[in-house]
């Protein structure tokens, strides 16, 4: 009876562990979202039209390695499209973080002409201006883990050698994958886990300057914190002191023609607790 009881416990576990990594799949977690209020279009105008044309064909668009870029119409009422997925990340939970994001971004924003959703595993963007431009208005989001380090010195010793190293990686990417992740021992945990990426049409100097203008926020804001995320719409990096990324995603394969293999698991999702919050630039 206690044996059955156990082995019942533990199938009932696998069904949770894998309902939630369905979930995780299924339903990627929006990070921020912002509706450009300066322009709005009305209903049924040819904007809308161009717009639902732009997001009906963006998937059809996919680099190979996770950039969609689409526009539609002409004049004033051009639409365009972008969007990024993770670099770890499979076909499938990519294409489902885009259906996704489309969704639910033009129900967050229902009438404004530009918008942006970022996703833990994707980032859309849609706007009547040219989204692929660097920099950016300067609009970011940032996250952070309220834990601090004890040992806020050696904490950033390593954290801080990590990020560089995966910001060159990442800008030496080449035009369709600008991304890299890793990890590193730390101090009073076992290891320090990295991710950072570039929209890939910026140069190697772009990319690296905008992670670098990162990694320095890190410092002005937020030091010693334990785990931290910031996105731009041109880059975004993240660190935990626990993995959050698809690890066997990495060697990633050369490319284009294939999509990286479908058999990356689903990521982890995001359980611990996270302090938010949503800056403005400019
Ligand atoms: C656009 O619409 C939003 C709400 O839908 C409104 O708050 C905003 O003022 C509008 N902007 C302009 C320029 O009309
Ligand atoms: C938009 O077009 C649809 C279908 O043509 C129509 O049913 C709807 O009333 C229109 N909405 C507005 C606000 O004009
Ligand atoms: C655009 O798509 C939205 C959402 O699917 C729909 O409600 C709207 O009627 C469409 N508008 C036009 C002009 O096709
Ligand atoms: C974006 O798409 C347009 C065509 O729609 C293409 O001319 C352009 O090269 C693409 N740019 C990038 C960076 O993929
Ligand atoms: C396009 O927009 C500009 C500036 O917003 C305006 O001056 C121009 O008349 C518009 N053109 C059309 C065809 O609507
Ligand atoms: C995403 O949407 C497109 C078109 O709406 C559809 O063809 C595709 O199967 C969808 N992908 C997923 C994973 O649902
Ligand atoms: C840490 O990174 C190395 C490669 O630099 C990799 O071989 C190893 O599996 C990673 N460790 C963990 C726990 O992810």
């Amino acid at each position: 009876m206690f044996i059955l009881a156990i082995k019942l416990l533990f199938c009932f576990s696998l069904v949770y562990i894998y309902l939630i990594n369905t979930i995780t799949l299924a339903q990627p977690v929006l990070v921020y979202n912002r509706c450009q209020n300066k322009e709005n279009f009305t209903i049924n105008s040819t904007y809308q039209t161009n717009l639902n044309a732009t997001l009906s064909a963006l998937h059809t668009t996919n680099s190979g390695l996770g950039f969609f870029n689409f526009s539609a119409g002409e004049g004033n009422n051009t639409v365009n499209s972008i969007a990024l997925c993770r670099g770890d990340v499979g076909p499938d939970a990519c294409s489902i973080c885009l259906n996704e994001s489309i969704v639910n971004l033009r129900r967050l924003c229902p009438n404004q002409k530009e918008a942006i959703a970022g996703y833990d595993i994707c980032l859309l963007q849609y706007s009547n201006n040219d989204l692929l431009v660097y920099p950016q208005e300067k609009d970011y989001f940032v996250q952070f883990n309220p834990r601090i380090a004890t040992d806020i010195d050696r904490f950033n010793g390593a954290l801080r050698p990590l990020m560089d190293e995966l910001r060159g990686t990442a800008a030496a990417g080449g035009p369709l994958l600008k991304f890299a992740a890793g990890n590193r021992t730390g101090p009073d945990f076992d290891r320090i886990y990295g991710l950072v990426q570039c929209s890939p049409y910026l140069t190697e100097e772009q990319c690296s300057e905008c992670l670098e203008d990162q990694v320095s926020r890190i410092g002005l804001h937020d030091n010693g914190k334990m785990g931290g995320k910031i996105v731009l719409p041109t880059c975004n990096f993240r660190f935990e002191i626990y993995p959050f990324f698809n690890q066997s995603a990495l060697a990633i394969p050369s490319p284009p023609v294939r999509p990286p293999s479908p058999s990356s698991s689903p990521p982890p999702g995001t359980n611990t607790k996270i302090s938010a919050s949503y800056k403005l630039e400019g």
